[in-house]
């Protein structure tokens, strides 16, 4: 394991941060959805009801948070950590996708995909995202951001999307965006503190009983130098709308 304590500085996004020591397990959350036109699949899984979420978080102490926390180590997702990630999308909320979908995008854009790993190897969190777009609309994409609900608050996200930023950055990427549902109240404030606004609300985005509005959020990069990509629209769009 490297040792590292600035992720600016280091060439190809291998190893990131990191210290300590402890045991811990991981729990779920809930990626983002991805543009419209990938392969998404339901919130539900039909068959398996998922254990409630309060069963799954109960029993871990600040204590043990903490320790956790300084032992993390933020690395390029492998394809071996597919075996061991299921307990990150057992949450009730979480959507999760084919093994196809993944290796896609471990394949296409390996440096957007990583992983924030205890010391004794449990995946705690991870983000999955892409670049994409053409001219003034070439971006970066947050496609997943999920941290386990015993890791939360501890600035696991915020890392995991630091690292995003500064690969978009070095694209030479205009801004950063993602999709989130309306009521996902926890992200929607994270994302602001993290210097997103909503650019546009995106209807019916995410399919259910009922289907759900999308916040469509953005954040400038240096490269957009005017803030162009961040003038929020006045109106609502449609999925299908959606570049
Ligand atoms: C949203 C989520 C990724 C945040 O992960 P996290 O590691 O707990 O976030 P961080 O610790 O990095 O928090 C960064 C900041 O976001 C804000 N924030 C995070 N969780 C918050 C909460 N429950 N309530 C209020 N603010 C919160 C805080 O301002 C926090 O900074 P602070 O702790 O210094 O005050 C996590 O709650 C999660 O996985 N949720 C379910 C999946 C999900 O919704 N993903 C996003 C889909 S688009």
């Amino acid at each position: 394991m490297h040792y590292v304590q600035n992720t600016h500085a280091l060439p190809n996004f291998s190893y990131y941060i990191i210290f300590s020591c402890s045991h811990d397990f991981i729990l779920a959350s809930l990626p983002c959805r991805p543009h419209q036109k990938e392969p998404v699949k339901k919130t539900q899984k039909s068959g398996s009801p998922k254990p409630k979420q309060q069963n799954r978080t109960g029993g871990a102490g600040w204590g043990r948070k903490l320790r956790a926390a300084s032992m993390t180590t933020l690395r390029p997702f492998r394809c071996e950590d597919m075996f061991h990630f299921n307990n990150v999308n057992l949450d009730p909320l979480t959507e999760t996708y084919g093994l196809s979908f993944y290796l896609q995008y471990l394949a296409h854009w390996p440096e957007y995909f990583q992983v924030a790993e205890s010391s004794s190897g449990v995946i705690m969190g991870y983000i999955m995202g892409k670049a994409e777009g053409h001219g003034d609309n070439w971006h970066g994409h947050v496609t997943a951001l999920t941290v386990a609900p015993e890791y939360r608050r501890l600035g696991l996200a915020k890392q995991l999307m630091a690292i995003l930023e500064d690969i978009s950055e070095k694209k030479r990427c205009y801004f950063v965006d993602l999709f989130v549902r309306v009521s996902n109240l926890v992200a929607i404030t994270m994302y602001k503190k993290l210097g997103y606004i909503v650019y546009r609300t995106v209807l019916q985005y995410y399919s259910g009983d009922p289907d759900e509005d999308a916040y469509d959020m953005r954040k400038a990069l240096s490269r957009d130098t005017q803030q162009k990509s961040v003038i929020p629209l006045t109106h609502p769009v449609r999925p299908e709308d959606i570049e």
